[in-house]
């Protein structure tokens, strides 16, 4: 199963991608974690993006379109791959098109923006695996460690909350027409398409997108 996950930042992609992980047995390609991977090894790529992710921009399409073809040829995408991040400007998804990319489904997390602020400030991350908490909605078990390995959790710089505004709106600018993108791409039978209403709790997302995919 293909599956492209769009929606704001902090609209819950990277958590119900975990959960989907789990379910499906397919791969979470997700650009910005592969980015802050990129940043903390400090290669070129993750010089090249420090800056304008920190100032919540969008890295460079040439670049982005590139670190993912490079992953999605890989043995484990094979079977299937869970876009979160990408593409999120039309020209990333006409270059995935013109790639010969395909997805099976499209999920669009509908949450407004100030649900939105209010999450971004208890958000805590264990960047090595890349599973998602909130201090309030989606406690660790124990405080400030990641569940499964004990290390700690981390603050993301672009979490502070004038960055969050901007990230809405390039979200708003740039991301938002994939919205009508996919929903065409639907209507024309390339896909499926699925809005969702991401500001229930987590695991009753969780429970919609698995009755949605089967
Ligand atoms: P990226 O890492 O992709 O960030 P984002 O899209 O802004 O999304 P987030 O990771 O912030 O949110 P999310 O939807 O995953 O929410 P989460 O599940 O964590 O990108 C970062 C940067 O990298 C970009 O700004 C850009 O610079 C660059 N970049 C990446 N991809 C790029 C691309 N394709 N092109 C160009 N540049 C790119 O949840 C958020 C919080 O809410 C958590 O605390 C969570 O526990 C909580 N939560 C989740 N679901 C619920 C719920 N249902 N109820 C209550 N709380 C919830
Ligand atoms: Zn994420």
């Amino acid at each position: 199963m293909r599956i492209i996950l769009l929606g704001a930042p902090g609209a819950g992609k990277g958590t119900q991608a975990q959960y989907l992980m789990g379910k499906y047995g397919i791969p979470q390609i997700s650009t910005g974690d592969m980015l802050r991977a990129a940043i903390k090894a400090g290669t070129e790529l993750g010089n090249a993006a420090k800056r304008v992710m920190d100032e919540g921009k969008l890295v460079s399409d040439e670049l982005i379109i590139g670190l993912v073809k490079e992953r999605i040829t890989q043995d484990d995408c094979q079977g299937g791959f869970l876009l979160d991040g990408f593409p999120r400007t039309i020209p990333q998804a006409d270059a995935m098109k013109e790639a010969g990319i395909n997805v099976d489904h499209v999920i669009e997390f509908d949450v407004p923006d100030e649900v939105i602020v209010e999450r971004m400030a208890g958000r805590r991350v264990h960047p090595a695996s890349g599973r998602v908490y909130h201090l309030q909605y989606n406690p660790p078990k124990n405080d400030g460690k990641d569940d499964e390995t004990g290390e700690d959790l981390v603050i993301r710089v672009d979490d502070q909350e004038d960055t969050v505004r901007h990230r809405l709106s390039v979200y708003h600018e740039q991301t938002k027409p994939l919205v009508d993108y996919y929903q065409l791409e639907a209507n024309a039978g390339n896909c499926q398409y699925h809005k969702i209403d991401g500001t229930k709790a987590v695991d009753v997302v969780s429970k919609q997108l698995s009755s949605l995919l089967g």
